[in-house]
């Protein structure tokens, strides 16, 4: 049975968090799809510095992406991104990457470049991988045998992504970053390729009124009825 859990859900809906550490209650690895498309994004928009205004030929983007060695590596539990030997986790969470990632996201061949990443990074895990991102029980891994579809009210996520960032939290902030991720949603959303939907099989969870560790509690306990041993 292929040992992989897909949490796929919207922006700022607790994906990655609850991946991380539902990995780790499991002794599996976690995989956050977003860090390579993000990871991808940085690269492109440091060589190709006037790319939001002019097009890109999406050669070019996949040629940069082999020059540079853009990919993800295993530390520990968690695959963390890097960009020519240097690991990029933090430079990738910059507004200048949020704001560019979906257009980046939505060209097919780049997609298939990270899926084909993805897969050769899961298959070498024996012992399991939680992926998560927006397509992975739709496309990457549709034979996933546990696919979560994560949700959380708009407001909710706009706060919980000001304070993950360290920002303040006031109306104005919260109505700001959640026109923002509501923006990037609709882009993701409605792209031909891969768009964000939840798998027919997928267990749809809302955290709104949750706290991270109900919901992790909540994966862990669905993955062991899966994934017996
Ligand atoms: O963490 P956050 O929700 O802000 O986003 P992310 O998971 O880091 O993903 C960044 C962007 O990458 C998304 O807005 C999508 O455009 C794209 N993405 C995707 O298209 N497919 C995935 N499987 C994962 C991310
Ligand atoms: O990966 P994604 O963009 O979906 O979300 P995340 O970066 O994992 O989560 C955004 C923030 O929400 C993190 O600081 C989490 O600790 C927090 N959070 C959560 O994920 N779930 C809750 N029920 C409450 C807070």
């Amino acid at each position: 049975m292929l040992r992989v859990i897909a949490i796929d859900g919207p922006a700022a809906s607790g994906k990655s968090s609850t991946g991380s550490l539902v990995a780790r209650e499991l002794g599996w690895a976690h995989l956050d799809s977003g860090a390579l498309y993000r990871a991808v994004t940085l690269a492109a928009l440091d060589r190709f510095e006037d790319m939001p205004n002019t097009i890109v030929p999406t050669s070019q983007i996949l040629a940069l992406l082999d020059e540079l060695r853009v990919r993800l590596v295993l530390v520990g539990d968690e695959f963390r991104p890097e960009i020519a030997g240097v690991d990029v986790e933090h430079a990738i969470r910059d507004d200048r990457v949020t704001r560019h990632v979906s257009t980046i996201a939505a060209l097919p061949e780049v997609r298939a470049w990270v899926n084909a990443q993805q897969r050769h990074n899961a298959g070498d895990q024996a012992r399991g991988v939680v992926v998560d991102g927006r397509d992975i029980g739709t496309v990457v891994f549709p034979d996933a045998p546990l696919k979560i579809y994560l949700t959380a009210m708009p407001d909710e996520r706009a706060k919980r992504r000001l304070s993950q960032r360290g920002r303040t939290v006031d109306d104005a902030e919260v109505r700001r970053e959640s026109a923002a991720l509501a923006a990037r949603d609709e882009a993701d959303s409605s792209r031909p390729v891969a768009p964000l939907k939840p798998a027919p099989d997928a267990v749809v969870l809302d955290s709104t009124t949750r706290t991270l560790a109900q919901q992790v509690a909540q994966v862990v306990q669905l993955a062991r009825r899966v994934f017996p041993d």
